[in-house]
């Protein structure tokens, strides 16, 4: 293995060195590569011949186990094979802003991995920011007033935002509220077929390996403010504010003020970092330690993801 760094630093590259195929490499060096994922938080594989997506399952198997089902669904994705998904279909002239995939959620995924199929023609980058920096970058305040309000998140489910029935994969009610229930999200039945939901999350995390604090929240995603502003007047117009599809607030339901999440934004942005994907990269993150985002881009980019190691299931050794 020869390991190496990019300018902007995330994440830490191994490289290809001419020696075995990557499924080799990531037999023989298994124990070494998963502490430099949990160290670093983000480690891209290089030069390597992958094998397209059958491969990207091989690697996941043998670093991470088998990958995972993809819940509650925040953007629109289509399955490539199994557990494995395009990145998102989201529309490609938008950027994605960065987010801990699933952190909104009860338990998360602790791996993510990114297989790059097919480059952008421009653009296409698949940001990362260190979220310990991140918390580094937030006022104290902020970050005071977040541990002791937490965040939570509001869905409504309706025509317009998507239904209840494509989010949670069933017609049943009775089978929606089970398992809201049971991951700590209230539910709002509305009219003939809306629902609204809420849940309650802690803004701010330990990490289960190093320890360290992460900034580990959607609280900014889902924020209304973060939305393109063209999207934002349209949806604030056409749903009003308590209807939008997805909104954050405080944990107590209070309003995040605009200046609030604006200084979030920048806390990501400031720590954030970018490279140019080449055909066959694959990049493993610690999804506790490393949020992820996306650049608008033009082309056919193609991008395989998968999502490993359940939060619940982790031990704390790496
Ligand atoms: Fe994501």
């Amino acid at each position: 293995m020869r390991i190496s760094a990019l300018p902007d630093g995330l994440p830490t590259v191994i490289e290809y060195d001419g020696n075995g195929a990557i499924l080799d490499t990531v037999r023989d060096n298994r124990a070494a590569i998963r502490s430099l994922i949990t160290e670093q938080g983000a480690v891209l594989f290089r030069g390597f011949d992958v094998g397209g997506v059958e491969g990207l399952h091989r690697v996941v198997r043998a670093l991470s186990g088998e990958p995972l089902d993809y819940t509650e669904r925040s953007s629109p994705r289509s399955s490539l094979s199994g557990n494995v998904f395009t990145s998102t279909d989201y529309p490609e002239n938008e950027e994605i802003f960065l987010h801990n995939e699933c952190s909104y959620q009860q338990n998360w995924p602790m791996k993510v991995y990114f297989y790059c199929l097919t480059p952008a023609a421009t653009q296409g980058a698949t940001p990362f920011a260190d979220v310990r920096r991140v918390l580094d970058h937030i006022d104290p305040a902020v970050v005071e007033e977040f541990t002791r309000r937490k965040w939570s998140y509001v869905r409504n489910f309706g025509a317009m935002g998507g239904t209840w029935q494509y989010f949670y994969d069933t017609d049943d009610r009775a089978e929606v509220e089970r398992y809201c229930a049971a991951q700590n999200i209230q539910v709002e039945w509305i009219g003939a077929d809306g629902l609204r939901t809420r849940a309650v999350r802690d803004a701010v995390r330990r990490h289960p390996v190093t320890g360290a604090d992460v900034w580990f929240n959607h609280a900014t995603f889902f924020h209304v403010d973060t939305l393109p502003a063209v999207y934002r007047e349209e949806m604030l117009d056409m749903f009003g504010s308590e209807n939008l599809p997805t909104n954050s607030y405080y944990g107590d339901g209070g309003e995040i003020p605009a200046e609030v999440t604006k200084h979030l934004q920048e806390a990501y942005r400031a720590a954030s970092t970018r490279f140019d994907w080449q055909r066959d990269d694959l990049v493993v993150i610690d999804n506790m330690l490393t949020a992820h985002g996306r650049e608008p881009y033009t082309g056919a980019r193609k991008i395989a993801i998968a999502m490993a190691e359940a939060s619940d299931a982790a031990v704390g050794t790496p």
